[in-house]
């Protein structure tokens, strides 16, 4: 290991003009990645998060949530790449419904319309701003400069986080690529907020425009629509930071979950990453911990200046240590570290957190191709205020490895996604081109062909495979 890495990392990141608290971020990650520090969380020492409050029965007045509301700003983590996915631009800009008209609306049109639909209804100002990256910024302000009456007086539309090395896998060194020197570098993960809201300082900007909270989610979670009611919640808990959480189901594998831990009773977070292997079983009982974390999160935008004030934007995050390769479309190329943290690990920073159990429609995230292909789906439909509303329970759906890049799933679906209403689990194995107006039913199965098939146009597909149209 090289003792340099560090500084030639910081050299490199001050030649790019990096903010210095991003710098300084970076710099605290790196040296918890050398000394080994792994961030587990042991289920010893943590008790799982006490029943919460449900939003569904909150006692609240139209006023106290309208107030609220008025006084709320929406914030919209945009900078991830979907690498996950095979992309390297935001996945927001992806279509994700079509309209009756057979207009395609994208993330993006379908969030600008949620909060333009917001701001009819309850009168709030309402500010949209994303959080961009380097790489998601130009095409989504292209986009979002459709709807001229999106931008408030005085606030910027969007926020740019910061960049930082990739770093070489054996020496921790920044990683060189002359082929393609852009995918030297990385988001460091929506952690990264807190440092890139210090040196954008659109908290201050946020606060002397008279708002007071800030709601937060993924782009790709279009179940996050701005809410007056969870909005009332936190204005009244008088709380500096909440969670929003869901109960947990068996199929709910995956993701973040709030712990209490027993040394000093504070809410900390536990990612998959954070998890021991011996406690990954109980980790995921939902009969122990209930919930799950869906990274929709509230601010006081007052205690949140105050602590990246106190802290010049660098929050004591846990590390999370990301294995990739420099270009993550070819797996031999150089293996590198991604450091990254979370943004809900923050939760351990502000004394007094706190949590609220949300309805499953608050979390639709799209992770993966399976996801969007039900999103699409006419499981959802899309109401005239733009959300996004499941018709009935959502089918498990999981696609092999043809289907994972963008490019290769929309070439399996070229008349757009099945019916998948009378679904409850559509696997496909192998490698099909689905047909126009495919209906799945049932539990239904694609068994592998051995070579690549098609579903016929108007065909059924169900337990056993396709019945013709
Ligand atoms: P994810 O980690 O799920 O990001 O982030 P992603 O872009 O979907 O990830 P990969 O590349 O496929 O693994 C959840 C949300 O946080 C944002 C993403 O844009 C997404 O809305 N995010 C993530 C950032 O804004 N910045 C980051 O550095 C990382």
């Amino acid at each position: 290991m090289s003792d340099g890495g560090l500084a030639l990392a910081r050299e490199k990141m001050t030649e790019a003009g990096v903010a210095p608290a991003a710098i300084e971020t970076f710099s605290r990650f790196y040296r918890l990645l050398e000394s080994g520090a792994t961030g587990l969380v042991r289920e010893a020492d943590v008790d799982p998060l006490p029943p919460l409050a449900r939003a569904a029965d909150l006692d609240l007045t139209d006023d106290d949530a309208a107030n609220a509301l008025a006084k709320t700003a929406i914030i919209k983590l945009n900078g991830g790449l979907g690498t996950s996915m095979g992309m390297d631009r935001a996945k927001s800009l992806l279509p994700v419904r079509r309209t009756a008209d057979g207009t395609d609306l994208t993330f993006l049109d379908v969030i600008v319309g949620q909060v333009r639909a917001a701001r009819a209804a309850t009168g709030a100002r309402l500010p949209l701003l994303l959080m961009n990256s380097f790489r998601t910024r130009d095409d989504t302000l292209a986009l979002l400069a459709r709807y001229e009456d999106l931008p408030l007086d005085g606030l910027p539309l969007d926020f740019v986080q910061n960049r930082e090395p990739k770093l070489r896998a054996d020496d921790l060194t920044p990683v060189s690529w002359p082929a393609d020197p852009d995918l030297e570098w990385c988001p460091p993960g929506h952690g990264d907020l807190y440092p890139a809201l210090h040196a954008a300082g659109v908290v201050r900007a946020l606060l002397d425009a008279g708002f007071r909270y800030a709601s937060v989610s993924n782009a790709d979670n279009l179940g996050a629509a701005p809410d007056a009611r969870i909005a009332g919640w936190f204005a009244t808990s008088g709380a500096p930071y909440a969670a929003e959480m869901c109960l947990k189901t068996p199929a709910d594998v995956k993701g973040g979950q709030l712990v209490v831990r027993k040394a000093d009773g504070r809410i900390v977070q536990r990612e998959t990453a954070q998890t021991h292997p011996d406690d990954l079983a109980v980790s995921l009982d939902p009969a122990r911990h209930r919930y799950f974390h869906t990274n929709n999160l509230w601010f006081d935008l007052e205690v949140l200046a105050a602590e990246l004030d106190r802290t010049g934007g660098v929050l004591e995050l846990p590390l999370i240590r990301n294995a990739k390769t420099v270009d993550p479309a070819d797996p031999s190329s150089t293996p590198v570290v991604q450091i990254e943290s979370a943004m809900g690990a923050a939760v351990a920073v502000f004394e007094g957190a706190t949590a609220i159990e949300v309805g499953r429609e608050r979390f639709l995230p799209v992770k993966t191709t399976s996801d969007l292909l039900v999103l699409r789906s006419d499981v959802y439909d899309l109401t005239a205020d733009h959300r996004v509303v499941a018709q009935v329970p959502a089918p498990l759906v999981t696609l092999p490895a043809p289907y994972k890049t963008i490019a290769a799933f929309d070439a399996r679906f070229p008349c757009g996604p099945p019916s998948l209403r009378a679904a409850t689990a559509l696997t496909v194995e192998g490698d099909w081109t689905f047909g126009a107006e495919v209906a799945v039913q049932g539990e239904a199965t694609l068994h592998d062909a051995g070579t690549a098939g098609v579903v016929p146009d108007r065909a059924t597909v169900g337990p056993h495979g396709i019945a013709a149209g």
